[in-house]
């Protein structure tokens, strides 16, 4: 069974369990990495009552040696490197930037902007020699606009949308599928129910962005003929103004 690893995987009611759930129904061994062993083995007891397979990989996306590990471990559980690899991790917190530390204002573009060249390293060099695949990247209304309280969040998501669009550029022709996903609005999850749940009675449920709708959307662009590859695709609810 060909391998599917989604990085930034917590929570059952979050973007990284949806699209594992997904990628499992489309007949691909999910490898779950995330910081938390509990979070994972939850979502990956899921994805098995659904009738799917999945394995937990506790990862922290920042530390060059674990990601190394999450793909070697793939290849050994597999027998060949993954045919398709979402980048989802993200660390939003909103702060003025004059109250923001240094170490804040690093650690966010630790989480998305080194974490994702070092899974997108990684990622290419094992699978552009093995065929190629998929390589998506989760972004955010901050990848392509910047705005208070937002500015360390959009600086980080900036650079992770850069690596994307260089990446696909050096590895598109040689098989490998890079997408950039823009998510214009809030997603309809565990984050905005536990932190903000003001917001999702403001906005209604179909105000937001259900996480099963996006990880349909990432399955789509898995799906795509070479001839018709999507580099960059935004969602947002109908409702949203933009
Ligand atoms: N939530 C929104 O409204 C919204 C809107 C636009 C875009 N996005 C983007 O969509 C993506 C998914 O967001 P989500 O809110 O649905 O969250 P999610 O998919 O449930 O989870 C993202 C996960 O990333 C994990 N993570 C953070 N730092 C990590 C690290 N160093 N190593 C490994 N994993 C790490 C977190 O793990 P822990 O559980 O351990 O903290 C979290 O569970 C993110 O890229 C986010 O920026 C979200």
């Amino acid at each position: 069974m060909e391998g599917a690893i989604v990085i930034g995987v917590g929570a059952l009611e979050g973007v990284g369990a949806a699209a594992a759930r997904r990628f499992a129904r489309g007949g691909l061994h999910a490898f779950l990495a995330g910081r938390t062993a509990e979070k994972l083995e939850a979502v990956a007891a899921q994805i098995g009552s659904e009738g799917g397979s999945a394995t937990a990989v506790p990862t922290d996306c920042t530390e060059p040696g674990a990601v190394t590990a999450l793909f070697e471990r793939v290849e050994k559980d597999t027998g060949a490197p993954p045919r398709l690899v979402l980048y989802n991790a993200g660390n939003n917190f909103p702060k003025d930037i004059l109250e923001m530390t240094d170490d804040e204002f690093e650690g966010s573009w630790r989480v998305c902007g080194f974490g994702a060249f070092l899974s997108g390293r990684e990622a290419a060099r094992r699978m552009v020699p093995n065929g190629g695949g998929t390589l998506i990247f989760t972004g955010a209304t901050a990848s392509v606009r910047s705005r208070p309280p937002f500015i360390a969040f959009a600086s980080a998501k900036a650079a992770e949308r850069a690596i994307a669009h260089g990446l696909a550029r050096q590895f598109g022709p040689k098989g490998l599928h890079v997408a950039h996903l823009i998510i214009d609005g809030v997603i309809l999850g565990d984050q905005i129910k536990s932190r903000f749940p003001a917001v999702v009675d403001h906005l209604g449920e179909d105000g937001m962005l259900s996480t099963d709708g996006i990880a349909d959307a990432m399955w789509m662009l898995h799906q795509q003929e070479p001839t018709t590859w999507t580099l960059e695709l935004d969602l947002r609810p109908y409702k949203e103004t933009f």
